[in-house]
């Protein structure tokens, strides 16, 4: 899949860097070579002699090192590569490139490369989610780098949260798609994510507990098999992925507009948990206690169900895929809701209070298509999103 090709690979400083080691292995293993360079911060974590032993190659360390000006300077080495990849990306690093830095060897090369640059960022919880770091990648998106994760879960330093390193074999599949190889490339998918809020008056609204999260690993793992990603969100906690086509909405009826105008796509995967209902008698001016206690009552109507429309439209995904959250019966209700809605294939999970799912970093889904109902063991969302989209791209091959 990678044959011939040359991957300069920048190991920065962290704890994750000892995965740069695997990732080495599993870029030769699809048949590309890797120029490893080392940074400072990156050589306290893994040693320059195991990065080249498994490259089997000469690990670049040092800008103003003589020899490797002579034999191949800054220019050429950052040039001859077919991609470049930083794995870890440090905080730092992220800051370097965003501001155009060159006071080292990975900073020069990132600064002189002609080649895309795909870069796997991990930190601490806090770091990524601090507005220097938010900005530098808004900043870096803006220029065209690739990101593949972070992924959400226990850090090394023993927080919780996203900022954890891609699993290297994700970093290959990113490598994949980023060299136009990736299995969804020239594809383009819907993805429909987080909760939608359904006004009371102009300030009260009825929401739900989805957090955004599943949606928008999903569409994160898409875009890392080359897809086109147009993701629909309503208003989530976490924020969307870069390197997709982001369509914020707030009600049921907006995201049903926003996903026909997204058509025509190959498949359309639906995790949003739309509300069912909306307020008809919402009132223009905030609702007011009139000391009478007498409480205001609300009048319901259906909200459109995007995804039976989606499957039964006219422009119909080849793929239609939607969710089912469940508390009760999961496979016997998910299956019904399959045919009632008319898709493909149902991802179901129970939500209840107990399972920490909803709005938590893991899921444990059942998979049901023609083919019957196959159940996943629990996993992290990242990992599910990732299975499903290597799913998606065989059912679309
Ligand atoms: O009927 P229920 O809400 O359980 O169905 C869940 C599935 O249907 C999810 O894929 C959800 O995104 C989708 N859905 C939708 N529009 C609605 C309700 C649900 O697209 N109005």
């Amino acid at each position: 899949m990678l044959a011939g090709k040359r991957i300069l690979l920048i190991i920065g400083g962290g704890i994750a860097a000892y995965k740069a080691l695997e990732l080495i292995r599993l870029i030769q293993k699809a048949g590309a070579s890797v120029v490893p360079v080392l940074t400072r911060a990156g050589a306290e974590f893994v040693t320059p002699l195991s990065v080249g032993a498994l490259a089997g190659a000469k690990v670049y360390q040092d800008l103003f090192d003589l020899t490797d000006e002579a034999e191949m300077g800054h220019i050429q080495l950052s040039r001859a590569a077919d991609l470049v990849v930083v794995a870890p990306a440090t905080a730092d690093l992220l800051a370097k490139m965003a501001g155009g830095r060159a006071d080292d060897l990975a900073s020069t090369l990132l600064l002189a490369t002609d080649k895309r640059v795909l870069v796997a960022p991990a930190m601490n919880v806090r770091m990524w989610e601090h507005a220097a770091t938010r900005r530098n990648l808004a900043v870096l998106r803006g220029d065209g780098v690739l990101t593949v994760g972070p992924d959400d879960g226990e850090m090394a330093c023993g927080e919780y949260g996203p900022g954890r390193m891609a699993e290297p074999a994700a970093i290959v599949e990113a490598i994949k798609a980023a060299l136009g190889g990736g299995p969804l490339s020239g594809r383009h998918v819907v993805v429909t994510s987080g909760p939608t809020h359904e006004p009371v008056d102009p300030v009260r609204y009825i929401a739900n507990r989805s957090s955004g999260a599943q949606g928008t690993a999903i569409a994160a793992a898409l875009r890392d098999l080359g897809a086109r990603v147009t993701f629909v969100t309503g208003p989530a906690v976490v924020a969307p992925p870069v390197g997709v086509m982001v369509v914020r909405v707030e009600t049921a009826r907006e995201m049903a507009a926003a996903v026909e105008a997204a058509l025509p796509a190959d498949a359309a995967v639906m995790t949003a948990a739309v509300a069912d209902w909306r307020v008809v008698n919402a009132s223009a001016q905030k609702m007011k206690k009139d000391g009478s206690g007498k409480a205001p009552v609300l009048e319901f109507a259906e909200n459109p169900d995007i995804l039976a429309l989606v499957a039964t439209g006219s422009s119909r995904p080849r793929l239609v895929v939607g969710f089912a959250a469940e508390t009760t019966d999961v496979v016997a209700h998910a299956m019904a809701k399959r045919a009632r809605k008319g898709c493909d294939w149902i991802v179901a999970n129970d939500v209840s209070p107990g399972t920490g799912i909803m709005g938590g970093t893991e899921n444990e889904v059942v998979l049901i298509s023609d083919a019957g109902a196959e159940a996943w063991p629990r996993m992290g969302k990242g990992e599910v999103a990732r299975r499903l989209a290597l799913k998606i791209a065989e059912a679309l091959a």
